[in-house]
Order: C-alpha cells, then structure tokens, then sequence
C-alpha cells in the first residue's frame, strides 16, 4: 500500500516576474493506494498529479508531510533501493532513442546486476506479454509507432518486476482507438500481475474504466473525491466533480462531432524566439507559441522564459482538437491545456483558436438534452469547469 498522509509540495517561483512567490501544486493530500489495485489521480491540467507521482520515487520532494510503502517511509530509504521496487512510465515513453527495444527493456535489470541472457529472456517474455511482435525487439524506438513505443515504455517498467508501478498518462498520446487497445491490454496484464499502480490521467473515461478507485484532484492539488469509479459517477461530492466526471454529460453525445457549432476565442501566439518582453507583452499567464506554418507547438509560461522561448521552455502536454472533430475532443483539449485553454487548429493543422471547457460543457449537455448547441443550462456546468480555468490555475 502507497499512503500519503498530509503531504504538501510548493514551489518556489525561480525567475522572471513572479520572483519569489510560492503556488501550492499539492495541498495536504492524505490518500491511500491498496496494493494490488490500480488508483487513478485524475483532473484538468496543474491540478498536481505529476508532482505526486513523483514524490512517489523522490523525483521531488515533498515540502511537507509523509508518504510510505508498506509501513516504510520512502524519505528514509536509499533512493536507489526505493527506485528498484518502483517502475515508471510516461506519456512519450522516455525510451533511449540509440538502444534496440530490447535493450531499452534489458538496461534497468542489467543495472541490477541480471546476468544477460536471464535479462533477455525476461525481456522477450515481457515484450510479447505488451502485445508486441517478437521482431520488434530489433528495433529503434524510431522505427515503432506511437503506441507500439507506449508498450514498450510498460514493458521496461515491468523487466525488473517492481511491486509499484506509476504511470503517468501513458496512453494520452495516442489516438483513441490504439489507446482504447492499450488500455484493454494494460487491464489484462494488471489481472496476471497484481501490481499496486498510481495511474495519472486528465481523460475521466479512462479514469473510470481503469481505477478500482479514482481520485479526483482540483487545481491547488486539492483532493476533491476518492471512491470508487461507480460511487463517482453515481454520488459526485460536490459541483466540480459532478461537472468533471460528466454524470450530467451524457456520455455518447460526446463522441459526435459538433466542434464547428461553438466560436472559438482568438489566442495571442509568439513564435519560438520571441522574447522574454515579447511574452510578457501578451498579458497572459500562459503563452501559445506556434511554429512558421501557424501550427501550435505548445504552451510557455510567462514568468518562466528568461530570455527567449525555446523548446526547452516548451510545454507540450495539451492535445489539440480540431475543428471538425467532437465535442469530446474539444473538451479534452480544454481539460488537457496548462491555460485551461483548449487549443482548437484546422485540418491543415493551423491554429484556429482556443476554447474553454466551460463553454464546451454546456454544448454537451445541450446535446445530450436534445436541444440546440447554444442553449444548455450553463450557470451549473460553468461553475464545475471553472477549476479548469487559468484564473483558479496561478
Ligand atoms: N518545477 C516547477 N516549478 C514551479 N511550478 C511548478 C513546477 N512543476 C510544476 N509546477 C506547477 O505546479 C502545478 C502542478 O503541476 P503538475 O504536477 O505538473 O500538474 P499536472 O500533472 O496535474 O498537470 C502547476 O501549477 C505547475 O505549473
Ligand atoms: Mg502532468
């Protein structure tokens, strides 16, 4: 079992114009993983899930409070020794772009002192047990497709056997059949395997399918909801979690496309290479760059490009919906987007605009009441999606 008790992580704002304040990423969270079951932390972007995988395996650290592991506070382990029994996978699999996919999947059991051929056979084993051709082993992460790398990524978590799996939004970035795949597989394996899992998603249906318990997390990293995905959807606690979880949403109005029925609101863009100055001319605290062809490249943070926007700077974690695509893409944008500001382009993918997912709730519920797009009851889902919002976000 993975508890957190009272656990608090603030930054520290490093540079630009913020100098010196604090935000709080996660507000005294006290939750428990039961071993052997999947816990989903889910919620719109900067609600905090990353910084509490990660506290997890001491890639941060918390600023105040406790998390154990079978009674065992991680502070006090050997960070090499707590790592062992942790595997970690993330959404663009992290592979080493020079190693094979089997020696992507053989190096951390290799560290641990596996001799080659048990490592290898295990590795194969595992490579198969993703659902991966056996031929893929030979190959470079390059020559795979998105979804193949993701497999990977879960088989290399896996090789040296952790008890603790955290998985942050492995499957986000791949489309939704394949991810729809790679979710079926991962439930398969996770019956065989027993592994006590953290899973960090923005995606409620996901959260849903895969949690035997799901935490809904609000922007300020506030534990908003845990229970299980039935009591979610059947007893929200509260507006926030009836709005995110959708139980007013109506699930399969979701998937039809409506997109081109909402108006998008015009979004300011720099250019990679724009200034600090330029950046914070726009006024916002989130800034979308966009490449020479007008397409979007990802979001910056104001106070955080010190003298340029490079990729560095750069972060691509929201998905971008596209103006004849659903509703649900829409909203998953909107859900994904650090501003709270779902980035919408054309077919040619060229930015269009963005959208709020408070103006996307409506639009479904609209849908699902049957009548037109422009008339939902909005006052109710406004006040749910507002956590999604940049105001609420800095
Ligand atoms: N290194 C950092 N310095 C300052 N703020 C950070 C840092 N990492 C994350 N944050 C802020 O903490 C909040 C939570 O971030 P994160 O855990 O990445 O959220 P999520 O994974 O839910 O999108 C956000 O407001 C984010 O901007
Ligand atoms: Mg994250």
């Amino acid at each position: 079992m993975i508890r957190f008790e009272g656990v608090t992580k603030r930054y520290v704002e490093a540079s630009g114009t913020g100098g010196g304040a604090e935000s709080v990423a996660v507000d005294d969270l006290t939750l428990e993983a039961p071993t052997g079951q999947i816990t989903v932390l889910v919620g719109p972007s900067g609600c905090g899930k990353t910084t509490t995988l990660r506290m997890v395996n001491r890639m941060i650290t918390p600023t105040s409070g406790t998390i154990s592991i079978d009674g065992r506070d991680t502070a006090s382990l050997d960070v090499a020794e707590l790592r062992r029994g942790i595997g970690y996978v993330i959404q663009h699999a992290g592979l080493f772009p020079h190693r094979t996919v089997l020696d992507n999947v053989t190096t951390v059991p290799r560290l641990l002192g596996t001799d080659k051929r048990t490592a290898r056979s295990r590795a194969m084993e595992l490579i198969e047990r993703v659902g991966l051709d056996p031929a893929m082993a030979r190959r470079y992460p390059a020559q795979l497709s998105g979804g193949q790398q993701q497999r990977v990524g879960v088989a290399r978590a896996l090789a040296a056997d952790p008890p603790v799996m955290l998985m942050d939004e492995p499957f986000s970035a791949v489309d939704p059949v394949v991810r729809e795949q790679l979710q079926n597989e991962f439930l398969r394996l996770q019956s065989e395997l027993g592994k006590t899992i953290l899973f960090v998603t923005h995606d409620i249906d996901e959260a849903v399918k895969l949690g035997d318990q799901v935490a809904v997390l609000r922007v300020g990293g506030i534990l908003a909801q845990l229970d299980s995905p039935a009591r979610l959807l059947a007893d929200p606690v509260d507006d926030f979690v009836a709005g995110f979880v959708g139980r007013d949403r109506g699930y399969r109005a979701l998937s039809f496309g409506a997109a081109l029925e909402l108006s998008l609101a015009d979004e300011p863009t720099v250019r990679l290479g724009a200034t600090a100055a330029e950046v914070r001319a726009v006024g916002t605290a989130w800034v979308l760059c966009v490449g020479d062809a007008g397409e979007p490249l990802g979001w910056v943070r104001a106070a955080a490009v010190e003298s340029e926007v490079t990729t560095r700077v750069l972060h691509r974690g929201g998905t971008v919906a596209s103006t004849t695509g659903s509703l649900r893409a829409l909203l998953d944008a909107a859900l994904s987007s650090p501003s709270g500001r779902g980035v919408v382009a054309d077919d040619d993918g060229r930015l269009v605009g963005t959208i709020r997912a408070a103006e996307v709730i409506p639009a479904i519920e609209a849908r699902r009441d049957g009548v037109g797009a422009t008339t939902g009851s909005g006052t109710h889902a406004q006040t749910s999606a507002r956590p999604a919002e940049e105001a609420t976000a800095r």
